[in-house]
């Protein structure tokens, strides 16, 4: 993306400002996997969606009128080891800030830097070793009050940042596009090449392989790749067993390009074709999404959309003696959620659950033009209960589809990846 569109939002997050507040944004830092073994690095994304950089360990700090940034020193021997490192001068110029510094420079500065500031805005409760340094800060700027100097008053969530980001950007759909297309060539691929005695992880590998070499970091999230009755764990990852014919198999996955994630669910059988019951339940779960995604507008309240998808469920399963008793009792003592434990959907965008709030004022949010929410109903009959008939046990299904609100006409971004049963059936 062009560095302009960085310098653009770094005026556009000051203007939030007041006189005396300051703003800080703290980049990832490595993390290790074991010993000398660093996981694959993956910038924060509050701190990329400023500053554009992949460096690890960089601070941005604004304030209305003033902007600086700290950055890994250029170091030659070091960068023969990690790579070039963009060093302050460059950084300083193409965001456009008022100063660049090395980071060993940051603890001299600190504490000047926040001097006479009235807010501290800064994401704190993510890093326990910041919150820390925040706070000594604060609590050595309290012994200058008799040189005049103050220091922070309050600490405050940059809520503002986040629910700019709940808004998406032609840029970020731009992203977003491309990651559901990544995504969707590893479901097309998994869905014509599993076979029966494949192990999950050789999915999990063809879904990896298929996003990397379509320029995606990898998966937004770790893989779900659940055969038979492990679909019915929401979040199985550990993706190490057989899949065995007549069995469906859930795969819960999607690609990151440039920051943003989809977030997809399929089902599938590992044979040829549904049985009877996975048909059964697949229809009904099937029907409860469609409905689902065509509440999906703008202005309705987002918790509208799963009291729905809750009600149409129990209706369904009440239909079908899994459920007995009045539907408003049934939901009344969420009897439903042995079924269906989770919700319809959550915000989607560079973090898969990604930012904003859901509640204003106790009050569900109504849904906006620009937000994309995923739309991801499910039923799970355990295995080991005796109280549903046998051929029901151990069947998990969850559709998932990623949805842009857009009036009153929901635009399905997953949509070509198929998900009706014939289609499915053709492909296996
Ligand atoms: N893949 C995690 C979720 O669907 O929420
Ligand atoms: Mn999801
Ligand atoms: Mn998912």
């Amino acid at each position: 993306m062009s560095e302009q569109i960085y310098k653009k939002r770094i005026l556009e997050t000051q203007k939030y400002l007041g006189e005396e507040d300051a703003l800080i944004l703290f980049a990832s830092t490595h993390r290790y996997k074991n010993k000398t073994v660093e996981y694959k690095f993956r910038q924060d994304s509050d701190y990329f969606r400023l500053t554009g950089i992949e460096e690890e360990d960089g601070i941005l700090f604004l304030k209305k009128d003033y902007s600086c940034h700290f950055s890994l020193p250029k170091d030659k021997e070091k960068e023969i080891w990690t790579g070039i490192r963009l060093g302050k001068e460059k950084i300083k110029e193409s965001l456009g800030l008022s100063e660049s510094f090395d980071l060993t420079e940051w603890d001299s500065k600190k504490e000047d830097l926040l001097t006479n500031t009235n807010t501290l805005f800064y994401f704190f409760g993510k890093e326990e070793k910041i919150d820390r340094e925040m706070l000594s800060i604060i609590s050595r700027l309290q012994m200058k009050l008799r040189e005049g100097k103050f220091g922070p008053s309050r600490i405050e969530q940059p809520e503002f940042l986040h629910e700019l980001r709940m808004i998406k950007t032609e840029e970020d759909l731009e992203c977003i596009r491309k990651a559901v297309d990544i995504t969707k060539k590893g479901f097309l691929k998994i869905m014509r090449r599993t076979k029966p005695e494949m192990y999950e992880y050789e999915l999990e590998g063809i879904l990896d392989s298929t996003y990397i070499r379509n320029g995606a970091w990898g998966g937004g999230y770790n893989h779900i790749v659940a055969g038979g009755k492990n679909a019915v764990i929401l979040h199985y990852n550990t993706n190490r067993e057989k899949l065995n014919h007549g069995d469906l198999i859930l795969v819960d996955s999607g690609a990151e390009y440039g920051y943003f994630t989809a977030d997809v669910t399929r089902c599938f059988p590992v044979g040829k074709k549904f049985s009877g019951a996975q048909k059964e339940i697949y229809e009904l779960v099937l029907a409860s999404q469609k409905n689902a995604i065509s509440l999906t507008t703008a202005g309705r309240k987002f918790l509208d959309i799963h009291e729905s998808t809750v009600r149409f469920l129990v209706e369904h399963l009440r239909k079908m003696k899994l459920l007995e008793g009045e539907v408003d009792s049934i939901i009344e003592k969420k009897e439903y959620m042995k079924f269906y434990p989770h919700k319809t959907g959550h915000w989607l965008g560079m973090d898969v659950h990604d930012v904003g709030r859901y509640f204003l004022k106790g009050e569900s949010r109504p849904l906006r033009d620009g937000q994309i929410t995923t739309v991801e109903p499910g039923l799970y009959f355990d295995p080991s209960d005796e109280t549903i008939p046998v051929d029901f046990r151990g069947i998990g299904i969850r559709i998932e589809d990623d949805v842009l609100v857009n009036g009153m006409s929901p635009i399905v971004l997953t949509k070509e990846i198929p998900k009706e049963i014939d289609e499915i059936e053709r492909l296996r």
